[in-house]
């Protein structure tokens, strides 16, 4: 049996209550959703999920409460092929919320309380350090602490680990931390966030793929919703386009598209079959309701990429 790569996914965990809605409300406006749903997210836990399913070797490192929520995620987490030995469990804390509303269109607004997730702290990190070092690849999103994810970047960096950051929620981020990022996977927000360039055609995505080498990150992967992925390497772009499928719900599809994406080239699949890969998986991700219940396992993958 060959070795397979490992993967660590460090990041939030939440319980999405989502309100599905005709249009996005206006202030001082109550409206009657059509449906509602609790459902596992977060973005953390929806990468995790997603390379779980898609048969990844992963350990997640994220913080759960002690509140029914945080038992019912954590037993989750196994059933999706995740190792939870490094999940820590606060307690007299609660388990992160969002608040999501999806309208008509499949868009949605998210409000999130970060609850234990603000528990993942450098020294909770300290204590996992060894298994970050000891990864081959290590992804993360920016729900938890600022301070945790310069530290296990700074770790991960000195020993060799493959460092990927999708950077949503979008927010500032130092040069420094940039500097030691091999993949960036921001959306065209995050993208214009992190670079001041708007990301509304693809010769300015190429212009924000630039400024991200600059800062020293090797592969930018400007996620650009329907349009597909942008994708640029020694400053050269090309656009890969996704899946066309009627979209319902997109919660967890950028999520679903990193985890996946993360995975695949541990498998050893080149950039562009990685994304393409990975587009399979959100493009199933988006039929389906919900951010965990839309993630779809290896077999729904490879079933999507023969029939398209
Ligand atoms: O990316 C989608 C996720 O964002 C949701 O599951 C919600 O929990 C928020 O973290």
């Amino acid at each position: 049996m060959t070795h397979q790569k490992k993967l660590v996914v460090l990041g939030s965990t939440n319980i999405d209550h989502i309100l599905n809605v005709p249009y996005f409300l206006a202030p001082g406006e109550t409206l009657s959703a059509h449906q509602y749903q609790v459902a596992m997210g977060g973005k953390g836990a929806n990468q995790a999920v997603a390379a779980g399913r898609a048969g990844a070797n992963i350990k997640f490192i994220t913080a759960l409460g002690d509140d029914p929520f945080g038992k019912e995620a954590l037993e989750q987490f196994k059933n999706d092929g995740i190792d939870t030995s490094l999940i820590k469990i606060v307690q007299n804390e609660k388990t992160g919320v969002a608040l999501i509303f999806v309208n008509d269109e499949g868009e949605n607004m998210i409000g999130i309380h970060a609850g234990a997730n603000a528990h993942v702290t450098p020294d909770m990190l300290e204590e996992r350090i060894a298994e970050i070092e000891s990864a081959d690849a290590l992804l993360m999103q920016l729900e938890i602490p600022l301070e945790t994810i310069q530290m296990a970047t700074e770790h991960a960096k000195k020993h060799g680990v493959l460092v990927a950051l999708n950077p949503a929620p979008a927010k500032p981020l130092s040069d420094e931390l940039l500097s030691q990022i091999d993949i960036i996977t921001p959306n065209e927000t995050e993208a214009e966030i992190l670079t001041g360039v708007k990301v509304d055609s693809t010769e300015n995505a190429q212009k924000a793929s630039k400024i991200l080498h600059d800062k020293g990150i090797q592969t930018v992967i400007i996620t650009m919703g329907k349009m597909g992925a942008w994708v640029s390497e020694n400053n050269q772009g090309i656009l890969i386009s996704g899946f066309k499928v009627q979209a319902i719900d997109t919660i967890a599809a950028g999520d679903t598209f990193n985890g996946v994406l993360i995975m695949a080239l541990l498998e050893g699949l080149t950039l562009n079959a990685a994304i393409q890969k990975a587009h399979a998986a959100a493009a199933i991700a988006v039929t389906r309701k919900g951010a965990q219940p839309s993630i779809p396992w290896k077999d729904e993958i490879e079933t999507f990429l023969a029939d398209h």
